[in-house]
């Protein structure tokens, strides 16, 4: 029986990673959160269940990893667009919180898998389509650059120190609990969200831009499903790895699949028009692969359905 931190645990992805893994494992899960983004209403149902212990705190507060088998590391503040105003909140947020867990793991000698939630916000607009690992970085806002920032940290620590750690760099996850009503950020949550939203409140979907912008989509089970891959892989790989679903969609389309009813609004500067990722390394390596599209999914949540896998 493995014990494990989520960090971040109810936000959209750390709340299905939660239920993934309780399903999944037999591990012991602690999970923190400050709530800054996340909802305790996405992990009440798992207050009573033993194998869950949860703490309201932020990173920078955790005393020590020596317990963790692993350590997921989701917390942060990732929305695009508020990273370009609230600057210091975001570095603190998006890197100096989790550097806290690097500096933990030196001062304890003590190295569990460290699972690290990147995004593929590094590559920009990225030459290569397709899109792999070894793509130019180019971050064309400050979250972008800070995420980055962090998986350089963990490259640079572990030149000196035994880190142990995997970075997925996701693409662009939907899916339950992605639209957070009491989020303020939530204009800055996943299109397919927003627009289930929209549908249900018989409003018009609004597009930023002509919607020919295109995202690969990735559904959060396909992604909690990378991070446990990435915990239990045998050996040590101190790597990165993309983690999207290699199809790409654009902003027209998914509101086509949703409503007929959809204005559009002015483009969002420092976004990027397309992310398509090339998961080869992923599948190859950590034996993972999407398994849920986004068709079947909207198809799903139209029809008030659970998604199959
Ligand atoms: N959703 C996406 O589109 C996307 C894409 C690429 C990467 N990611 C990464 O995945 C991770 C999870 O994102 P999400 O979409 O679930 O976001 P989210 O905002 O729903 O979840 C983040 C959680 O972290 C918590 N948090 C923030 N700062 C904290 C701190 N200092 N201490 C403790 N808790 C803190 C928030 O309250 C929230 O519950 C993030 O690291 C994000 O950068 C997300």
């Amino acid at each position: 029986m493995k014990r494990v931190l989520i960090t971040g645990v109810a936000g959209f992805i750390g709340s299905n990673l939660l239920d993934h893994l309780i399903a999944r494992t037999d591990w012991q899960i602690h999970g923190i959160d400050n709530f800054s983004t996340g909802s305790e209403d996405n992990i009440r149902h798992q207050f009573n269940n033993p194998r869950f212990k949860f703490e309201k705190k932020n990173c920078s507060d955790v005393s020590s990893l020596k317990e963790f088998d692993y350590v997921f590391h989701l917390a942060a503040l990732p929305r695009i667009q508020p990273s370009f105003d609230l600057i210091s909140e975001h570095v603190r947020a998006n890197l100096l919180e989790g550097v806290h867990l690097i500096e933990l793991m030196v001062k304890e000698n003590h190295y569990p898998r460290f699972v690290y939630s990147g995004s593929s916000a590094i590559y920009g607009n990225p030459a290569k389509i397709p899109t792999d690992e070894t793509a130019e970085i180019n971050c064309m806002n400050p979250y972008a650059f800070q995420k980055y920032e962090f998986e350089k940290y963990l490259e640079l620590i572990a030149t000196r120190y035994p880190l142990n750690y995997v970075t997925l760099r996701y693409f662009n996850p939907y899916g339950p609990r992605s639209f957070n009503p009491k989020n303020s950020f939530n204009a800055y949550s996943s299109v397919v969200g927003i627009f289930l939203n929209k549908w249900k409140e018989g409003k018009p979907l609004l597009i930023t831009g002509d919607g020919t912008q295109k995202r690969d989509f990735i559904h959060v089970y396909d992604v909690a499903e990378a991070n446990y891959c990435a915990a239990v892989y045998p050996e040590k790989l101190n790597d990165v790895f993309n983690v999207g679903h290699s199809s790409t969609h654009s902003i027209l389309d998914v509101a086509k699949m949703i409503s007929d009813k959809y204005e559009f609004i002015s483009k969002r500067e420092g976004e990027a028009e397309i992310t398509f990722a090339d998961i080869s390394k992923a599948k190859k390596v950590l034996c993972w692969g999407p398994a849920i599209s986004l068709e079947s999914y909207i198809t799903s949540a139209i029809k008030d359905i659970p998604v199959s896998k």
